[in-house]
């Protein structure tokens, strides 16, 4: 078995930026990279080289200013955008060329109309042709999820022979279910005799909401490397979600992996990565989402106010979340509001909350949320009928 440090590969300027309205240009593309760098990433990929002049320029300019996270280009099995991406990454203290091809049939037939040993030589030859210009080659095997693993292993055993020093399994339609996903990994590490020279990546799409189980199911079999972005942006459904592979690691460490990222940072960089690609994160998202941290119900909200580890299994404060949030709802129940009446400086007994949580009641089945405000107008009126009376 591999050391249990988990290298996080983040493809959030490559995958997620291919995002439809997430393009940035090469300024806002360099202050994600110093952010990724600062929050511990092992491995940024920085772009795709070859597919525009822009792109180019963003991986020049990013393997000049990273310091110590290896900067990776993204190339497909063919000379010229090998030639491309090292040009791109001349610059870089740490670089890698990240090539390959897809080795499903689906690939191999619909997209290749080639045939399966014609592609395990290609795969040979680019990850040759990687070799003679950076020492630091990541292979993939595009669609290994639905790629007959006998077949995979055989092009996996080929690309370490030739040089690959990681070699990344995608499940890049996001099918497989975990278990499909943590037998591959596995088969890999049994099957293939040179395993032991590469570290095996994960790299999965969430087409069904399943790629940050995947990727963990592969971790458990054996892969030290998983490829993730931030908020889980990427191609479709998007990639495995960077936060949630981190905190899975964290929260679970009696499995023994480890990571280097600083995960106070988290909250901060989703924050920065969805304003500047202008795509909002979904209120309920693991980890990043405005609702992550936020108790609604009366039920759960009376078990936080008791004792927090009831309903939270992460401190706000671990992933730099602004903290946890009550929200006051048609659904709340009276600890809550006697909760925010003292927060606000009003002290009441329990009779006083009973009286005061059918007033809160009214106003909470007209409105979504209660207001601090209109707390403030309750505690006015039952002021006022308390003189009356
Ligand atoms: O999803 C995928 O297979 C990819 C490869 C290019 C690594 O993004
Ligand atoms: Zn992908």
């Amino acid at each position: 078995m591999p050391d249990n440090k988990v290298y996080i590969f983040d493809t959030t300027l490559r995958d997620g930026e291919q995002v439809p309205g997430c393009k940035l240009n090469t300024k806002e593309k360099i202050e994600i990279a110093l952010a990724l760098e600062e929050l511990g990433v092992d491995i940024i990929e920085a772009g795709f080289p070859i597919s525009s002049p822009g792109d180019f320029q963003s991986v020049d300019e990013i393997a000049k200013v990273i310091k110590n996270a290896v900067v990776c280009g993204l190339s497909r099995a063919v000379q010229k955008d090998i030639e491309v991406a090292a040009e791109a990454l001349r610059n870089a203290k740490r670089s890698r060329i990240h090539t390959g091809i897809g080795t499903s049939d689906f690939h191999i037939k619909g997209k290749f109309n080639s045939n399966r040993e014609e592609i395990l030589q290609r795969a040979i030859q680019c990850v040759k042709w990687a070799r003679n210009l950076t020492a630091d080659v990541e292979f993939y095997a595009e669609d290994a999820g639905r790629t007959d693993n006998e077949y995979l292993a055989r092009v996996i055993e080929a690309v370490i022979a030739a040089g690959a020093t990681t070699v990344n399994i995608p499940d890049t339609t996001g099918y497989c279910l975990p278990y499909q996903y943590g037998e591959k990994i596995a088969y890999l590490m049994n099957k293939v005799p040179n395993i032991d020279k590469a570290v095996i990546s994960c790299h999965c799409h969430n087409d069904l909401g399943l790629a940050t189980a995947n990727s963990i199911a592969g971790v458990m079999n054996g892969a030290r490397q998983v490829e993730c972005t931030i908020n889980g942006l990427g191609e479709r459904a998007g990639n495995t979600s960077l936060e949630e592979v981190v905190m899975i690691i964290k929260q679970h460490h009696a499995l023994g992996y480890y990571t280097n990222i600083k995960a106070q940072q988290l909250n901060p960089l989703s924050r920065l990565v969805s304003d500047t690609m202008r795509m909002p994160v979904q209120p309920n998202k693991a980890i990043v989402g405005s609702n992550a941290f936020s108790h609604s119900s009366g039920i759960h909200q009376d078990g936080f106010l008791k004792d927090a580890l009831t309903y939270e299994i992460i401190n706000p404060d671990e992933v730099g979340a602004d903290g946890s949030k009550i929200i006051l709802t048609a659904r709340s129940g009276r600890s809550a509001l006697a909760h925010r009446f003292h927060k606000l400086g009003f002290q009441y007994n329990r009779n006083d909350i009973d009286v005061l949580y059918e007033q809160f009641l009214k106003v909470a089945d007209r409105k979504k949320e209660v207001a601090d405000e209109d707390l403030k107008a309750l505690a006015g009126e039952y002021q006022v009928t308390a003189i009356v009376a």
